[in-house]
């Protein structure tokens, strides 16, 4: 593909020092914190500097000197574009796959790592029909997977015992919770013989951390290869009432490699844990939300689904969502050559205080009466044609393991920054070091 010129194209151009800004205040500090596999000490010093409110003052002051128009950033070879108003932002993801594919270069380099045919980095047909092949499994179209009733069942289990553990010494920590989500991960992705299989997770974090470096470090091959063969074993088993079973039905062509579509479950699935044991601080904080949580009625659990979208929007797991255009794209200010690369920096959006009157509060509401729609660039799932087909999937087992742990505990946040309804919620909320005190609410059968 040809490469931007560095020609002016009519759209505003950051002078360096503010490229600089963009770069040091914006990109670093998302980058530093883990893109692919989060860093607990960097997420820990990144909550201390409060580096997402930084990074929302360098875009919010492009945005008063520029106009919400989108911003060129150019550097040696490569040219990027920060829209700046929602309608832009918007626009981008409906037109993904073409002209803004989100098979982008940056992100090719970190997920080929573990996921080479994944179909995130996917280009053209084979995108087509692993787009097709995830659609079928995860039901993306369905608010309960078929499998719902087994996955409520896997989820109420595995509460129930990272409950009992927790109200032995009177605490829920991150590596309690952790441990009990990837049981319920495995369960339902791979199924109930997998739930201790510690092996395959550990082998997929390995090469995560490595994607972290995306060009820094070599493809480990051995390590992918084994996660690849351990993947397959527990295909093979298909078991019913898993993803792995429902693959083993799903039709699937030549391009499709299933096999090859498991990395990128199991990798995120790790930000569903993350944003679930958020969206437990925010409700251990906030009574009215938590008592109307209590009241949820199964199995859509309608309510406790907002709380979960509210996690993401306030703390989004995905903060740049990265496009490439394939050809020259035509925008108010002037055209966009092919090649450049759309930078949607999620946290800008989702906490604007000049669209949403309910930027930095915790609103589950905004979800169910039609608020959020009004907003085309609330993407906590991203949206459009490459919008996270596992949203529904995710929405389900969440929302549930919430509904599970508020019925039978009551949580009392003790670490801090703590979260207060009468104040902004943070910026930066780290999920590694926060911790509950753990009662539990009446007798477990
Ligand atoms: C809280 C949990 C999750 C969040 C917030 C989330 C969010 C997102 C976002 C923002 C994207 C777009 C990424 C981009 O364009 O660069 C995406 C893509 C995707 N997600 Fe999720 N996701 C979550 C969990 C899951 C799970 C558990 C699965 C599978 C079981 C899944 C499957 C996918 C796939 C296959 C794509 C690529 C879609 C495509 O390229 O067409 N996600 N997700």
């Amino acid at each position: 593909m040809p490469r931007p010129t560095a020609e002016d194209h009519g759209l505003s151009t950051l002078s360096t020092a503010e490229a600089l800004r963009v770069f040091g205040g914006v990109a670093l500090p998302t980058i530093a914190g883990g893109v692919i596999k989060r860093l607990p000490p960097m997420m820990a010093a990144a909550e201390k500097l409060r580096v997402d409110e930084g990074a929302d003052r360098v875009l919010r002051r492009l945005r008063d000197r520029h106009g919400d128009g989108p911003l060129l950033i150019k550097a040696p070879g490569r040219t990027f574009v920060l829209p700046l108003s929602s309608a832009d932002a918007g626009r981008v993801l409906d037109e993904s796959p073409s002209p803004f594919t989100p098979a982008n270069l940056e992100k090719n380099a970190a997920l080929s790592h573990f996921q080479p045919h994944g179909v995130l980095i996917s280009r053209g047909a084979e995108r087509d029909v692993r787009r097709q092949f995830n659609e079928n499994v995860l039901e993306t179209g369905e608010p309960l997977h078929h499998i719902a009733p087994a996955v409520a069942e896997k989820v109420h289990e595995e509460a129930g015992r990272m409950l009992e553990l927790a109200e032995v010494g009177g605490r829920l920590d991150w590596d309690a919770f952790n441990l009990a989500w990837w049981r319920i991960v495995r369960r339902v992705a791979l199924g109930d013989a997998a739930r201790d299989d510690h092996r395959t997770t550990d082998l997929l974090a390995r090469l995560r951390l490595r994607a972290n470096l995306a060009y820094g470090l070599k493809k480990n091959k051995a390590v992918r290869e084994e996660l690849n063969q351990r993947l397959r074993a527990h295909l093979a088993r298909a078991e019913k009432d898993s993803l792995a079973g429902v693959v083993a039905q799903a039709p699937a062509q030549p391009e499709t490699d299933p096999v090859g579509q498991l990395p990128h479950w199991l990798f995120a699935f790790d930000a569903a844990g993350i944003t679930s044991y958020r969206a437990l601080a925010l409700l251990a904080t906030h009574a009215a939300e938590r008592e109307k949580a209590r009241q949820d009625q199964g199995p859509l659990l309608p309510y406790l689904r907002g709380c979960q979208l509210e996690s993401v929007r306030l703390w989004p797991t995905t903060p740049m969502i990265l496009r490439d255009s394939t050809k020259d794209t035509e925008w108010d200010g002037g055209t966009l050559p092919a090649g450049s690369t759309v930078v949607i920096f999620a946290p800008f959006f989702h906490r604007d205080e000049e669209e949403l009157p309910f930027a930095d509060q915790f609103v589950p509401e905004i979800w169910l009466d039609g608020r959020a729609k009004q907003h085309p660039a609330l993407v906590p799932f991203s949206a459009g044609p490459a919008e996270c087909p596992g949203r529904n999937l995710v929405l389900l087992v969440t929302s549930t393991l919430l509904s599970a742990l508020l019925q039978r505990a009551d949580f009392t946040m003790v670490s801090r920054p703590r979260l207060d309804p009468a104040q902004q919620l943070p910026s930066t909320f780290d999920n590694f070091s926060l911790e509950f005190d753990v009662t539990a609410r009446r007798p477990r059968p």
